[in-house]
């Protein structure tokens, strides 16, 4: 049974820890959701390297004019699966939208959809070292409304606790979606990869999804999938949408905060002390240990 807490206040949901974004209400719908052939789901923790992967699978799919779909707000291409849209459950809201349908998720493995489970559809999963997750989700609970924010250090601690982690203890949800990397209908890439060689993430994803993209096609994503294209574009930066900006991110007004933020490998030396150093990695050596999954950290 979910344990419900103030709208606005974390509750936890099959031991786990989730933020008032999401509703329970949707995440009971989430297992029994029927998934078709060609649903696309894209996963990651949070923080790492959602809305940039979200936006290449989007424009990789896209039939139509790239400008014209980059127009669009990301959240309406991409429905983010555990939450309450004008006022219904995503997963409900998805059993009448068209296909093919993009599909946003935070969620762990084991708490995805069945079917997807049982390997219909696709998901892409991307992961990001977690130094740079844990600064990110600071940064982010910094200016996001409804998420509360201690200091720096009172987050860093949260994170590193298995029961007060959002979303799922980060060495818990990473290594599950690693376990199945290798399943037929699964793409597990890389932040930082991605950050060496885009054009070839977008062409993997392309190649993942069963799409063939003409190398002027491929440029024109690519051009839209940068940090800068998508730090100017209001669709894919919310923060710039100034309605939205009031709404959900008046807290950090003044800050120069932004949700697309620096976008960078290694950003977490400007925040962790030796000591948080020390901590973080001794735990990431022994949870990582036996994995054959590494990070870049810089
Ligand atoms: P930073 O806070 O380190 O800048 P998510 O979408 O999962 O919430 O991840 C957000 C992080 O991805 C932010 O990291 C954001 O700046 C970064 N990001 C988004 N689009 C990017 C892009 N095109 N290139 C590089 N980083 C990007």
């Amino acid at each position: 049974m979910s344990q419900v807490l103030e709208p606005s206040q974390p509750f936890y949901f099959k031991g786990v820890r989730f933020y008032p974004t999401n509703s329970p209400v949707a995440m009971e719908m989430v297992e029994s959701l029927e998934v078709r052939d060609d649903d696309v789901f894209v996963s990651a923790y949070l923080k790492s390297g959602t809305t940039w992967t979200q936006q290449i699978v989007s424009l990789v799919c896209a039939d139509d004019d790239i400008s014209e779909v980059c127009k669009v707000p990301l959240s309406e291409r991409f429905p983010w699966l555990e939450t309450v849209r004008s006022g219904e459950p995503v997963p409900k809201l998805l059993e009448k939208a068209p296909s093919p349908r993009l599909i946003k998720t935070h969620l762990p493995y084991h708490m995805l959809p069945q079917q997807a489970k049982d390997g219909r559809g696709k998901i892409i999963y991307c992961a990001r070292n977690v130094k740079d997750v844990v600064v990110s989700w600071h940064n982010l609970r910094r200016m996001v409304n409804h998420l509360p924010c201690g200091t720096w250090e009172e987050n860093f601690k949260e994170f590193i606790t298995p029961e007060l982690a959002y979303s799922g203890f980060w060495w818990d949800v990473i290594p599950e979606y690693w376990r199945h990397k290798d399943d037929g209908n699964m793409l597990f890439i890389k932040f930082e990869d991605m950050k060496r060689d885009l054009r070839g993430h977008v062409v993997k994803i392309a190649t993942f999804l069963g799409r063939t993209l003409s190398d002027q096609r491929i440029d024109e994503v690519v051009a839209n999938c940068t940090f800068s294209a998508m730090k100017e574009n209001p669709a894919t930066n919310f923060s710039r949408i100034p309605a939205l900006q009031k709404a959900f991110f008046s807290k950090a007004e003044g800050s120069g905060l932004e949700f697309i933020r620096k976008g960078e490998v290694g950003d977490w030396k400007n925040w962790f002390s030796q000591e948080e150093n020390q901590i973080l990695e001794t735990i990431h050596e022994e949870k990582m240990a036996g994995l054959d999954l590494t990070f870049r950290f810089e």
